[in-house]
């Protein structure tokens, strides 16, 4: 099929490569022309593990190509996706102004029956909306559907080609075909397809990032709760997601939720509920908790240290999670600007996120190649990412480098009896 991605970001890019490498011809558009250019030169502008070889693959078998002008990419469509960005908008609804201009630029572009799909997360009835948009525009038939996406930056291409379940809102039988096929070759383990109305299938995707979002909350107060009365979160963790009708997934506590995802979506969910009269309580909680979560490990070292002025720390991860250069709403940034507003100095560590932390933090910071480097002379570590690097470092080149043993693990990555045992002064969440 010939197909037509707008936006390529994280979930364009993804998308778009994963339907070329399924046979499709496809078009990434976007609106940054620096972008489009990188793309064309053979620079993949983000960090995907995997993505940039399957780009290059894809681009050389000439299914795949890059492009900012969208009329003609959309002339030659038979399916237009739209996976621009969705913001917060001023009142912590989704801010809508990128899809409805792509709709109307897809609209004016229509040369004969197209559907054009919503893969952007976008508040229930946004689909109407863009129907009225297109069909103001243009006299072409084509239908409207919503196509949540559900893929993980960091294991984002394996999530596109195995997801675990393909949302398809759609109140055509043409275009449910259409979607059918297309999806055809990702679903051949019996991962359904669940065929919905448009408006069921928005709102899906927000209760999915809600609820998890709401289990990482959970287990944040848990964890305040565990440290309160002497027990092990990660006990506690062990006990209940045995529980099969609980499972493990997402019980992790930590610094907070980040991302571009989670902490829009609670909020615009939380707006949709507003608008039509209920008040969410329960979101509102899971939101509250996570920011006092982001504070929490600012916390134990305002109490381990008393004055923070002068003290020089190292921090392993900026990004918002492993495996991804995304470091959008990373709880990283809240530790990073309270500590630099105490008065500290710091010295950073990501794998991948260094160029993105470099545009927001500049000098503000330093940055390293290897984690030990960081750790020179530092007060204390703050573990912010659970990158797989940082799990078994060597202990003792540690110690003699920096000039206080003290780690604040922000992701509980190591064993609190261990470290103590090895000298360090130790600070995990919800851990004895
Ligand atoms: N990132 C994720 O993990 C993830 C997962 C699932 C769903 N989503 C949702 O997918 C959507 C896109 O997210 P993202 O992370 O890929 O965003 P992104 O910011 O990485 O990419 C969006 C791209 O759209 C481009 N754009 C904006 N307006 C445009 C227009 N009119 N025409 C062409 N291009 C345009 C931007 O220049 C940008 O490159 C959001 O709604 C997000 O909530 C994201």
């Amino acid at each position: 099929m010939k197909l037509t991605i707008v936006g390529s970001g994280y979930v364009g890019l993804v998308a778009g490569t994963c339907f070329a490498d399924s046979g499709n011809d496809v078009i990434c558009v976007d609106v940054d022309a620096t972008k489009i250019k990188a793309l064309n030169a053979g620079k993949v502008p983000i960090y995907e593990p995997g993505l940039e070889e399957l780009i290059h693959k894809n681009v050389r078998e000439k299914r795949l190509s890059f492009s900012t002008d969208l009329s003609a990419a959309v002339a030659q469509s038979e399916v237009v996706f739209i996976a621009v960005g969705t913001p917060e908008g001023e009142t912590g609804d989704a801010d809508l102004q990128h899809v409805l201009a792509a709709a109307e630029q897809i609209g004016k572009a229509l040369k004969r029956y197209t559907v054009i799909v919503d893969k952007s997360t976008v508040p229930v009835g946004t689909a109407d909306r863009v129907r009225e948009t297109v069909a103001k525009v243009t006299s072409q038939p084509f239908d409207v559907v919503s196509n949540p996406e559900f893929l993980k930056e960091g294991a984002a291409i394996d999530d596109f080609l195995k997801p675990d379940r393909v949302v398809i809102g759609a109140n055509s039988e043409q275009a449910r075909k259409v979607m059918g096929e297309l999806y055809g070759p990702f679903v051949r383990t019996e991962n359904p397809i669940l065929y919905m109305d448009t408006r069921s299938a928005e709102l899906t995707k927000y209760a999915a990032n809600a609820m998890l979002a709401t289990r990482i909350s959970f287990m944040n107060d848990m964890a305040m709760l565990c440290e309160r009365v002497g027990a092990d979160v990660d006990a506690v963790r062990k006990g209940l997601g045995a529980d099969k009708r609980i499972g493990y997934p997402f019980l992790f506590p930590g610094v907070g939720y980040g991302g571009s995802c989670f902490p829009k979506d609670v909020k615009a969910l939380v707006a949709t509920a507003r608008d039509v009269g209920i008040e969410f309580d329960l979101l509102r909680a899971v939101e509250r908790t996570n920011e006092a979560q982001k504070r929490l490990m600012l916390q134990k070292a305002s109490k381990h240290y008393g004055e923070l002025a002068g003290k020089h720390f190292a921090v392993w991860g900026l990004a918002f999670k492993p495996r991804t250069d995304d470091m959008r709403e990373a709880p990283s940034i809240v530790m990073i600007e309270g500590l630099l507003g105490k008065g500290a100095t710091l010295v950073t560590h990501d794998p991948v996120a260094t160029d993105v932390a470099r545009r927001r933090f500049g000098a503000r910071v330093r940055y390293t190649e290897t984690p030990y480097e960081a750790l020179e002379g530092a007060d204390g570590l703050f573990v912010l990412t659970e990158w797989n690097e940082f799990r078994r470092p060597d202990f003792d080149r540690m110690k003699k480098l920096m000039r206080q043993a003290v780690v604040f693990d922000g992701r509980n990555i190591f064993d609190p009896s261990r470290m103590r045992e090895r000298g360090f002064v130790y600070f995990g969440i919800g851990r004895p």
